[in-house]
């Protein structure tokens, strides 16, 4: 009988490590794939067949688990049962606007549970004077250092992005210093956590160390305001990879560790490509301290600006043989991209050049817009990127600017405006500019005041995005 357990867990160690190998294959294969939007969906498909293997092993590891702890095994389905439950629903009902907040939310599971792990590892085998005792004492340190910022961190982005919280900066006084002194006695706090050797003297340097970082990750996040969240998404993306890392060496699990590391390493790059988009410096979005929370920077008098009916706007379409399409977060609120691609289509088949410029940072998420045009079956190579774009947009007719704000605020080249720098598509070059905005009250995400707006070569359609582009279909539709 023993012969048959020691057969069947040998088989299914085997099985373990087959399906680690092939999901760590699958996940690099998914990256590579999200990479381009022509292959995104592969890579979506390559990344669920990774997880299904993933959960097939565990599972079995249950079985063999059920074998020798019941309880154990019986807590863990009902965990996995609780985490599906909750998990499930909120997945189908979340709205494609939600979902930063719902990323920042699943974030700060992943750092609560990096925390939890460490606990559970050093409270089984606290300190030793094994030769490999300072590694793990390291390891669970900086496992509960990096999961309690992601933590609090996560929370503060989930309060901010879903407007629970204003998203001004927090500017504390010697806010730099303040950070740095936290990481400096977080340091001290783990070499004294891995010099202690038993459980009660152990648990005072680690409990102080979680303490000062769940401070220093709500502080962090506070400190950075509306302008770049974007990059405080993908930051703590990046927090909780890592954290998910220090996981998997704290449970001895290889899989861990590698999705970890990809999580971490490619949130950081992405985090440093959407700097490198909105013109900021990495370090000085980490340190905080930029945006507002929707005010308006300064009072200017900027004029007057047109207002244009979407009969108007299909004549002007009609006769247009460029045409290029800006869409921005208003196109995601309205849900517009569909009337949006039957227009694309419309004017398409009329003859027109029709193309999309995409900001790297339209929306509220990276790749927002592209996500919504391929929804919409908008063909991709008709898709390009502001770079690709920029230098061209004098040649267009007409440029539709459908619910974007920041991402063509012409302000953005003024020295001292609160969006100084950040590169944004110049759509103002264009001989004709159409903005669709539901009313001149409100401001983009940023809060600032958009000069194009006022531009004589613009013209305002008020109204839901979606309605204005329906109109615009239908009036074309009877002029065919
Ligand atoms: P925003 O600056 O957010 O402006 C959105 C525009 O859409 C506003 O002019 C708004 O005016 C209009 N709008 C909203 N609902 C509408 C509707 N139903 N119909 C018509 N218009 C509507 O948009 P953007 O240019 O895409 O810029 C994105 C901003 O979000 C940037 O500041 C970026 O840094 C930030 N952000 C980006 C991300 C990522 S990763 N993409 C994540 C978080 C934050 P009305 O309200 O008057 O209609």
């Amino acid at each position: 009988m023993n012969d048959i357990v020691a057969y069947y867990t040998s088989w299914q160690l085997s099985f373990e490590s087959l399906a680690y190998i092939a999901a760590a294959l699958l996940f690099i294969l998914a990256l590579a794939g999200l990479s381009k939007q022509a292959t995104a969906q592969r890579g979506n498909r390559l990344g669920m067949v990774g997880m299904g293997l993933v959960l097939l092993a565990t599972v079995i590891l249950l079985i063999s688990f059920a074998q020798k702890q019941a309880v154990v095994a019986a807590l863990i389905v009902v965990a996995l049962g609780i985490g599906a439950a909750v998990g499930i629903p909120l997945a189908r009902k979340v709205e494609m606007t939600g979902m930063p907040e719902l990323i920042a939310m699943l974030h700060s599971f992943v750092g609560l549970a990096a925390v939890l792990v460490g606990y559970n590892s050093f409270i089984l085998t606290p300190g030793s004077d094994s030769p490999d005792n300072a590694f793990h004492m390291g390891e669970v340190g900086l496992a509960v250092f990096i999961g309690a910022v992601t933590f609090t961190g996560s929370i503060i982005a989930f309060l901010k992005l879903s407007g629970r919280m204003s998203g001004k900066p927090l500017t504390l006084p010697g806010r730099n210093w303040l950070n740095l002194g936290a990481i400096v006695a977080s340091l001290a706090l783990i070499i004294w956590f891995a010099h202690t050797r038993t459980v009660g003297m152990g648990m005072i340097p680690l409990a102080l160390l979680t303490v000062i970082a769940l401070l220093l990750g709500l502080h962090l996040v506070a400190a950075i305001g509306g302008g770049d969240m974007p990059v405080v998404v993908s930051m703590l993306n990046s927090y909780s990879g890592w954290a998910a890392a220090m996981a998997g060496f704290t449970l001895g699990n290889d899989l861990l560790i590698i999705v970890g590391a990809l999580v971490g390493s490619s949130g950081a790059y992405l985090s440093y490509i959407m700097c490198q988009a909105m013109n900021r410096s990495f370090i000085s979005v980490i340190l905080g301290g930029f945006g507002s929370d929707g005010a308006v920077a300064e009072e200017r008098d900027y004029g007057t600006h047109h207002e244009i009916t979407a009969p108007e706007v299909a004549d002007m379409l009609a006769s247009a043989s460029k045409v290029v399409i800006t869409p921005g977060y208003g196109m995601a609120v309205a849900q517009a991209q569909y009337p949006v691609a039957d227009l694309t289509r419309r004017l398409r088949e009329a003859g027109a050049d029709v193309s999309f410029a995409i900001h790297p940072v339209a929306g509220r998420l990276p790749g927002h817009m592209n996500v919504l045009l391929a929804e919409a079956n908008v063909p991709y190579d008709i898709v390009y990127e502001m770079d690709e774009v920029n230098d061209t947009l004098s040649e267009a007719d007409v440029v539709l600017v459908i619910g974007a704000n920041d991402t063509v605020n012409p302000s953005a080249e003024e020295p001292g405006s609160p969006i100084a720098g950040m590169p944004v598509i110049k759509v103002w070059e264009a001989k004709n500019v159409i903005v669709f905005k539901r009313s001149m009250g409100n401001a983009g995400y940023a809060g600032v005041q958009n000069p194009l707006f006022f531009n004589e070569n613009t013209q305002m359609l008020l109204g839901d995005a979606k309605d204005s582009v329906d109109q615009i279909n239908a009036a074309l539709k009877v002029n065919a």
